[in-house]
């Protein structure tokens, strides 16, 4: 079974690019299965941040390939700044980045109509980064939708117009204004751009190397809280950010699945609406936010921040089937007197351990207090330098969920990772 899978457990940001970047030493591929340029994955080496939309973060490595898979959704604009910016940084980028033909296309008039329907929710919006995700993953379902393989077409100048035109006449329902012209300029240089890269059918190419023998990871983007089937819908995303994603993402079989590592951080943030139990509208969530740097990543947005939820992290290791838990942010709590875990809730004056099929439920959460610990973690390298009261919070989370910690980071630089033997 040669292809591990890395998801994020909350709502996002846990941390994947960082800890992708720094297990791709042990790959030979890293391959994104969904999400598009919503994501945003930092990485730290060298001093220097990098922050990746759609290119999986293995790119750093120069013996590695990477792949943007099917399930993905593509806007060619973004897809060629982050070219832009990885230049310099990166060599052969286009011999070293392979794209699927089957991934769907954002079209500028996707994220028109993004911003259309947000607008038209009022005080009930999703919050979307409004990169034109939904829309872009609708007219995929719907059968409506132009795939990267497409701008190899001889007529695709005539499909695109078709599709703009459709959308323009969703458009007039709305009291909308909007400068397609602002979008299609870097667009269509995108698209110019992508037909430099490989575009094949990527779902032969990567069971060929399985075939072959060499190690895949599967990289997700965005969290299991944020799928659109389990998570808090429709305060959600458009795509399967969890495991079963990564099959129907890349055309894989769940029979090559190894390892599922799910990611979380020690506490939880959510950026956009939507239900949070554990949000702490005080003093301690503007810490966590401070310390954590806690801004979004795409859009610089600040992140809502609360405790640890346990209800919802056992609920992600359920439905992904998670092997080894992957904790991050630890070291953001260095110096709180108390933390705490929320290990239950109370719905209408019953205690359950379970998520609510219901939106507006009103939630109480149950927490357990913990002692915190002084120590600056950020140096440490060995899971048993880490401080006891560390300890404690891990092991913890190891009993209430039944999936051990394996990797604990304890900062942003790549080089800030403890692997547990
Ligand atoms: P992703 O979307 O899951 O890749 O996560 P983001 O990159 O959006 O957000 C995670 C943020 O936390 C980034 O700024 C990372 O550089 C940073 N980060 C990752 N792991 C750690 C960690 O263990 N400690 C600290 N302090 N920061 C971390
Ligand atoms: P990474 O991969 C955090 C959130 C948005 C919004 C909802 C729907 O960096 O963890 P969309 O743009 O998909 O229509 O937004 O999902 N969201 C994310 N939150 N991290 C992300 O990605 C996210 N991608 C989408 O804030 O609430
Ligand atoms: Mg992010």
């Amino acid at each position: 079974m040669n292809i591990d899978i890395l998801l994020g457990l909350q709502w996002g940001d846990e941390g994947k690019g960082k800890i992708v970047d720094a297990l791709s030493p042990g790959y030979d591929v890293i391959a994104r299965f969904q999400g598009g340029p919503n994501a945003g994955h930092s990485l730290e080496f060298n001093d220097i941040k990098h922050v990746l939309h759609l290119i999986p973060s293995g790119i750093f490595h120069p013996d590695k390939i990477n792949i943007i898979g099917n399930g993905v959704v593509i806007d060619p604009a973004v897809f060629m700044q982050e070219i832009e910016g990885l230049k310099t940084s990166v060599s052969e980028l286009s011999k070293r980045l392979i794209i699927s033909n089957r991934a769907n296309l954002i079209l500028p008039s996707h994220r028109i109509l993004d911003a259309a329907y947000e607008l038209q929710k009022g005080n009930t919006k999703i919050g979307s980064t409004l990169k034109g995700i939904g829309p872009a993953y609708t007219d995929k379902v719907s059968r409506n939708g132009l795939r990267v393989g497409d701008i190899l077409r001889k007529d695709f100048m005539k499909l695109y117009e078709c599709h703009l035109k459709k959308h323009m006449t969703i458009l007039k329902n709305y009291d909308f204004r909007f400068d397609l012209s602002e979008y299609e300029k870097g667009w269509f240089e995108g698209v110019e751009m992508l037909r430099e890269f490989q575009i094949i059918t990527t779902e032969y190419y990567i069971n060929q190397l399985v075939s072959n023998n060499k190690k895949i990871l599967a990289e997700g983007a965005q969290g299991t809280m944020l799928d659109v089937d389990f998570g808090t819908y429709p305060f959600v995303t458009s795509s399967n950010t969890i495991s079963a994603g990564a099959c129907t993402g890349l055309g894989i079989s769940p029979r090559q699945i190894g390892e599922i590592f799910g990611i979380f951080k020690a506490y939880c943030t959510r950026v956009g609406s939507g239900p949070f139990p554990t949000e702490l509208d005080d003093d301690t969530g503007d810490t966590l936010r401070n310390i954590g740097r806690e801004f979004g990543s795409t859009t610089g947005r600040p992140r809502r921040c609360g405790w640890l939820d346990l209800p919802a992290l056992n609920y992600s290791i359920m439905i992904n089937g998670v092997t080894r838990l992957f904790m991050t942010k630890a070291d953001v709590m260095s110096g709180f007197k108390k933390i705490k875990i929320c290990t239950s809730y109370i719905i209408d004056g019953r205690e359950t351990g379970e998520m609510p099929f219901d939106n507006n439920a009103k939630i109480e959460p149950v927490y357990t207090e913990f002692q915190g610990w002084e120590d600056n973690i950020s140096g440490k390298r060995k899971f048993s330098e880490l401080p006891g009261a560390l300890k404690i919070f891990i092991e913890f989370i190891e009993q209430h969920t039944g999936v051990p910690v394996t990797l604990v980071s304890v900062g942003p630089d790549r080089e800030e990772t403890i692997i547990r033997n």
